[in-house]
């Protein structure tokens, strides 16, 4: 459906530069290279991932999303700090916007850093199919790097032909496992691509992890790298001792590298989560001469996003999260539209998860907490299976893992839980709204693993 089919544009001097316009619709991809068929795929402006949006710190952003699929959909801004009636949940935060119709989003990033969208409604199937884009705020004053690249990892299940393997979609073994595994990597849409680079140079990298349901355990092959922040938010920059940055879905980080192989090298950015390492993408460095000939000192820490000074958790309003289900787990039963069904039952239901013993969103919030006050969600992962939890419109610290207190743990907007483990996060509750709380594998969310926050209302 060509653009002119939908809502009519702006047309005055609001039409201009500022309104930036997304458009959802049904477009190829060359996923499995220049050689092979494209594959189809639904994609923001045609392109996946979908444009790269930068925006910057305390200014405000107008994106009008256009919905030109043939089912509703939403865009939420993952990790975003922002308010609740632009977070973009389908059936919490807005209505679905239909085929043919369109949403502004007007809102003001209040932290730098590097930050992602997605659908929010059948959010499985539609990033599933490739609906994802990377939204980059930058600091008033970035850090001083000869480049700055953005990777967008994604793990895509094609069938044989390369297409979008669309019989396996929705399918139940998946949902009651580790969710939707794909078979085919890409980072930036292309597998296995190439990143020039010059011996001396001083790479900002941003990873994220775009997969519906995996967790990549990445590592930069013969380089030594700072990891300077995690979900958006700075940290002290240090280099993880193995190398290696756990990504769940939805995660991010951000790396300073220094090009500092020779001429002609190659080298790979690995995925070492499986028996074997995989390559995802090659750095491969030009002939010419290095660009500095002396090594840059380390990196200094970003600038401080305005997060909270401290966490009162004395004074904070606590709740469990029990998390149950799953193939291989020990729930019997659990609540579903005001009933309590068998596991069996559940199933049919397309339901195979459940927090507090309640399969799929509730019409109560898990906690009802007045703004300004601090909030803790003890997570009790009871189930042979990671999870990653997200909580929207905020940041949240792990403050105990297993047990034991943590302190100045980095701030997150997804937090991966082991099987069986436990682990209780923090946060202050001062942004108002309905604010989701979700598996970020898509497929256990939207088997159960969903529930909300309710902030100030
Ligand atoms: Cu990245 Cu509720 O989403
Ligand atoms: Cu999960």
């Amino acid at each position: 459906m060509g653009v002119s089919a939908l809502a009519p544009r702006l047309s005055t001097a609001e039409a201009s530069a500022a309104v930036k316009v997304l458009e959802a619709r049904a477009a190829t991809a060359p996923l499995m290279g220049d050689e092979a068929p494209p594959t189809a795929v639904w994609a923001y402006d045609g392109r996946v991932p979908g444009p790269v949006i930068r925006a910057r710190q305390g200014e405000k952003l107008r994106l009008r999303f256009e919905n030109g699929l043939d089912q509703p959909s939403t865009i939420h801004w993952h990790g975003l700090r922002i308010d609740n009636a632009m977070d973009g949940v389908a059936g919490l935060t807005q209505a679905a916007v239909r085929p043919g119709e369109s949403f502004d989003y007007v809102f003001t990033p209040p932290d730098a850093g590097t930050f992602w969208y997605h659908p929010h409604n059948r959010t499985w199937e539609q990033m599933a199919r490739g609906l994802y884009g990377l939204l980059i705020v930058e600091e008033p004053e970035a850090p001083a790097v000869d480049r700055d690249l953005a990777l967008a990892f994604d793990d895509w299940r094609l069938d044989r032909d390369g297409q979008i393997d669309e019989a396996s979609l929705g399918r139940m073994r998946d949902w009651a496992h580790a969710g939707r595994l794909g078979n085919w990597l890409t980072v930036n849409g292309v597998s296995q691509p190439e990143i020039a680079l010059r011996k001396g140079e001083r790479l900002r990298l941003r990873l994220a992890n775009c997969c519906n349901a995996r967790v990549l355990s990445l590592r930069l092959d013969g380089h030594a790298a700072w990891l300077v922040a995690l979900d958006g938010q700075p940290i002290a920059p240090y280099q993880p001792a193995d190398g290696v940055v756990t990504l769940a879905p939805a995660q991010r980080a951000d790396l300073i590298v220094d090009a500092v192989l020779g001429p002609g090298a190659r080298t790979a950015i690995l995925e070492v989560g499986g028996a074997h390492a995989v390559e995802t993408a090659f750095l491969a460095y030009r002939p010419e001469a290095p660009t500095r000939d002396r090594p840059l000192p380390p990196p200094a820490a970003l600038p401080d996003n305005p997060l909270p000074r401290s966490l009162d958790l004395g004074g904070a309003l606590r709740r469990e999260l029990l998390m149950e289900g799953g193939a291989m787990g020990r729930m019997a039963s659990a609540r579903f539209k005001g009933r309590r069904m068998g596991l069996r039952e559940l199933v049919d239901q397309g339901k195979a998860w459940a927090f507090n013993g309640t399969a799929g969103m509730t019409d109560e919030p898990l906690l009802r907490v007045e703004r300004g006050r601090t909030a803790v969600i003890e997570m009790i992962n009871d189930t042979a299976w990671p999870h990653a939890l997200h909580l929207h419109g905020h940041h949240v610290r792990v403050v105990e893992r297993d047990g034991s207190a943590q302190t100045e743990t980095p701030w997150r907007d997804t937090v991966l839980l082991q099987r069986n483990e436990k682990a209780s996060i923090a946060f202050l509750a001062d942004n108002p709204g309905k604010w989701m709380l979700h598996c970020h594998m898509l497929e256990h969310q939207a088997a159960g693993m969903a529930t909300w926050v309710a902030v100030g209302v």
